[in-house]
């Protein structure tokens, strides 16, 4: 089978690792890749955004599957393009990826369909959405732009003006652009924060799997968000019987209400969860792998993921066995210096990356400099992963160790991932 994997970060370097295990696959082509993923794959010059040039690359390759790892693509019609040319692809259609890039209308579909998640109200303008935010408790709301933000578009305020700022800077200052047109703001919850993943073909929903991810910049989580400075997976992060719980309730209701709208989702469905005192709800839908979360989840992965992707694109993940192992596994990023904020790029990376089924390190921002030496390419560079039969506790030592040895100019991780996990 030959497959064109769309993406450059750590999770499409995870996903072309796994892809390349498998018997069934003779050729990987990566658009655009990284280096890391060169080792497993042709790497083509075409960005995971531009959908006019990833169509005829998958049709003139004769891809018998299409992987498409972020989410900007699945928005703008990757899928429908090129289901529409018979080819096969994992990924949502662009109006069931809406349950990422719309959380307004993510919302109406959990209240429609009683999947639970926290009171909502959207808005257009920014005096209905002041005057509504002053009926309501300081603290007890969180502002959320509409559309894809980058991970910028949620506001968790403190105060009434805290609230008012977020509220003038997307709808007046327009700093999400049209993502931020429109407003969603939402009943404030607390408890532990879930990341669960499942397949999806349209009706058939696969075995979960969770992970937790760390979004924050520094160690004890302070700092700004960003898209993610590490994660870990456990069988005893969420219990088999609370997995199959968050299916019912959860996962499938969604599943049947996109069939039910008449947009059926097939891919990996992401949901963000909040473990409140009256059980998990929903904060957010993602259309794809959450990264870093990929990372460690691939080396969980048991089954055959060339054979799922292809079941999920053809509606028959039914007769496909989808198995999690009982390993832990931990991802610690490597970052620019002052990532999220301003860092520079080019710095030469001189250190020996392993490469084992237990112990790698995925690229998520590298490339070649014109010696061919592999050199920093963005903000988070590398991604340390490792997993143990045992604990997560040794899953995250070896994790570490390797990030120790990793080497270049500004690198830098958080030493708190994973830390205290079962
Ligand atoms: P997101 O960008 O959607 O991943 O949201 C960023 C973070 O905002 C989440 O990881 C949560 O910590 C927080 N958040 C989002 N929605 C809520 C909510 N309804 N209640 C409390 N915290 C939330
Ligand atoms: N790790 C969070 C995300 O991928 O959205």
């Amino acid at each position: 089978m030959k497959i064109l994997v769309v993406g450059s970060g750590g999770r499409e370097h995870a996903l072309t690792w796994k892809l390349a295990q498998s018997d069934l696959v003779s050729e990987i082509v990566c658009a655009p890749g990284n280096p890391g993923m060169a080792k497993h794959a042709e790497l083509a010059a075409v960005a995971a955004e531009d959908v006019e040039s990833l169509v005829p690359l998958a049709n003139d390759m004769n891809a018998d599957l299409v992987v498409v790892g972020p989410e900007a693509p699945l928005v703008l019609g990757l899928a429908d393009q090129l289901r529409a040319r018979d080819i096969p692809v994992f990924g949502p259609s662009s109006d069931a990826a809406r349950i990422e890039g719309s959380k307004s209308w993510a919302n109406d579909i959990m209240n429609r369909y009683g999947i639970p998640c926290p009171e909502s109200r959207t808005f257009n303008d920014a005096a209905t959405a002041i005057e509504y935010i002053e009926s309501c408790p300081p603290g007890g709301i969180v502002v959320k732009a509409d559309g894809l933000a980058a991970g910028k578009g949620v506001t968790v305020p403190e105060t009434a003006t805290e609230a008012i700022e977020a509220v003038t800077d997307a709808l007046e200052r327009r700093a999400f652009g049209e993502a931020g047109e429109t407003i969603v703001i939402e009943e404030r919850l607390s408890g532990p924060e879930l990341s669960v993943f499942a397949f999806v073909d349209g009706e058939t929903v696969s075995t979960p799997v969770a992970a937790r991810d760390y979004k924050r910049a520094y160690d004890g989580d302070i700092g700004a968000n960003t898209g993610g400075m590490g994660a870990y997976t456990s069988p005893k992060l969420c219990s088999p019987l609370d997995l199959d719980n968050i299916r019912s309730t959860i996962l499938e209701p969604v599943a049947s209400a996109l069939i039910a709208e008449g947009c059926p989702y097939q891919g990996v469905l992401y949901a963000g969860l909040m473990v409140t005192d009256k059980g998990p709800q929903v904060i957010e839908f993602n259309c794809r792998f959450g990264d870093p979360e990929c990372e460690p989840l691939m080396l969980r992965l048991d089954s055959d993921l060339a054979e799922i992707c292809l079941a999920v694109a053809e509606g028959r993940l039914f007769e496909t066995p989808v198995a999690w192992n009982d390993t832990c596994a931990v991802g610690v990023v490597i970052v620019s210096s002052a990532y999220p904020a301003a860092y520079e790029t080019g710095f030469p990376i001189r250190s020996d990356l392993p490469d084992e089924d237990d112990a790698i390190v995925f690229h998520a921002g590298t490339s070649n400099d014109d010696e061919g030496q592999l050199a920093t390419a963005g903000g988070r560079v590398l991604v340390a992963t490792a997993s143990s039969p045992k604990s997560v506790k040794e899953a995250r030592t070896k994790a570490f160790e390797i990030a120790e040895g990793i080497e270049f100019e500004g690198a830098r991780y958080r030493s708190d991932i994973a830390v205290g996990a079962n």
